[in-house]
């Protein structure tokens, strides 16, 4: 059987596609380890399907990797995940580097531990002059954290008269988003079963094509990614027109 790789329209790719990278712990305890275990294993999903969005060309690709919610785990859990990731992004700037990859971060930042910011914005700072595949870490992120807060921005800048409240459309409010300079994705994925958002890009998503695997996400590779690009591009947009 010919990979999907090779039968993908490279004509007519996404620009921007999203990943709700699910299904850690249950991969983990299925092999009888802990979900620590799972989140490791994550990391080498999270490079290969960024190898393969590079590989192909994709321009953007937004991993949600901790949510707001995701706050309330047991403390070791969140300790580990953090370490994790921030031990990641310190390793992995290099190879960053030489594939042209920026990396970008929407979330709420200033919950991150320790200096864990500090190496996160190092990392974006080091990476910032690649203008290939932009790889964007949703961090500490959510939906309604994002929402509230352009709420409260846009408030702000009517009082002090900076805008009329007439002035108010949909372009202005996603210029408020942590996305702004980041187009909507056609594409989010999630894996592992949900069928669930979970909190993710709500406004974001209002076209977005929604594609589901029963694939953990440790078990996600390359293959996996190209199979949802092909899946993507059977399917007709219609945009309520
Ligand atoms: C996704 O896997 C990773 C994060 C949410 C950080 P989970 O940890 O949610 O794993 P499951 O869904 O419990 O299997
Ligand atoms: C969504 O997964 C958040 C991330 C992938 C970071 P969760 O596992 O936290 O979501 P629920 O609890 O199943 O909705
Ligand atoms: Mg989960």
């Amino acid at each position: 059987m010919s990979s999907f790789k090779e039968i993908i329209d490279l004509n007519n790719l996404p620009q921007h596609i999203a990943i709700i990278m699910d299904g850690n712990g249950r991969w983990a305890k299925e092999q009888g380890y802990d979900r620590i275990f799972g989140h490791q294993n994550g990391v080498i999903s999270v490079r290969e399907t960024t190898e393969a969005a590079a590989e192909i060309g994709i321009k953007y690709l937004t991993l949600y990797a901790f949510s707001t919610e995701n706050w309330s785990r047991p403390q070791s859990e969140v300790d580990a995940l953090m370490e994790l990731l921030i031990d990641t992004i310190e390793k992995e700037t290099p190879t960053l580097n030489k594939n042209n990859v920026r990396l970008m971060a929407i979330g709420d930042l200033t919950r991150l531990p320790g200096n864990a910011g500090v190496k996160l914005q190092r990392c974006i700072l080091e990476t910032s002059q690649n203008d290939g595949l932009a790889l964007v870490l949703a961090l500490s992120y959510s939906s309604r954290w994002e929402i509230t807060n352009a709420v409260k921005n846009i408030c702000k800048e009517v009082i002090e008269g900076k805008c009329n409240i007439d002035d108010i459309n949909s372009e202005m409010v996603s210029n408020h988003l942590t996305t702004k300079s980041i187009p909507d994705p056609e594409l989010m994925i999630r894996t592992s079963g949900e069928e669930r958002i979970s909190n993710f890009l709500l406004w974001q998503i209002a076209y977005t094509e929604l594609y589901f695997t029963q694939t953990h996400w440790p078990a996600f590779r390359k293959e996996n990614f190209y199979e949802a690009i092909y899946e993507f591009q059977q399917r007709e947009r219609r945009f309520g027109k």
